[in-house]
């Protein structure tokens, strides 16, 4: 049984197998999250980035992780929040589905994922991670190796709103 889990941490301190980063198409760095994943894990990340070409939104790709304790980084592309009409729901679902499906690829057991999209691309939080956490369970059936996934948030408020949604799960 895989288990879910929120918590409250910087994800470039996580050491587990992967971490997911919340970027943009071009995936040749940003501010939040990006920057933060990036400052951690040095140049190195963005030298493997470059010749990946981007990634659409709702998609995802993979990179070691470098300096970070995490051996693999996620990149996947969320939507940006236009008020809930342009298909914002099924592309938040299709980062964390196949985030989770090219994570399972390289075998690994324990992801964190932050929240994706809910920070400069504007998508509330509260209608983000009943997404996030329903769209991570109907997956991890179809997954040979998860064992831990972790709903990594960066303040106490966004944490209860994930362990609320985690709590409508089980
Ligand atoms: N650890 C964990 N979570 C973090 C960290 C961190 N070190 N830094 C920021 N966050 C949280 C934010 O508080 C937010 O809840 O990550 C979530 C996603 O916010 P953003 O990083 O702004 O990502 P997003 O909303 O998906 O916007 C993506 O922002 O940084 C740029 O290049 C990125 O253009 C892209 C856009």
């Amino acid at each position: 049984m895989t288990e879910l889990k929120a918590i409250a941490a910087d994800i470039t301190t996580l050491g587990v197998d992967a971490i997911v980063n919340a970027a943009n198409e071009t995936l040749l760095g940003g501010g939040g999250v990006d920057g933060a994943i990036h400052r951690a894990a040095g140049p190195r990340l963005l030298e493997a980035c470059r010749p990946l070409g981007g990634c659409p939104t709702g998609e995802a790709r993979i990179t070691p992780g470098f300096d970070l304790p995490a051996r693999w980084v996620i990149h996947t592309v969320g939507p940006v929040w236009r008020g809930g009409r342009a298909d914002e729901p099924a592309l938040l679902a299709d980062c964390y589905r196949h985030a989770l499906r090219l994570s399972d690829l390289y075998q690994v057991s324990e992801i964190a994922f932050p929240g994706i999209s809910t920070g400069v691309y504007g998508y509330p939080p509260e209608l983000a991670a009943p997404i996030a956490v329903s769209t991570v369970a109907e997956t991890l059936p179809n997954l040979r190796s998860m064992a831990r996934v972790v709903f990594c948030c960066f303040s106490d408020r966004d944490l209860a709103i994930y362990e609320e949604a985690l709590a409508t799960i089980d």
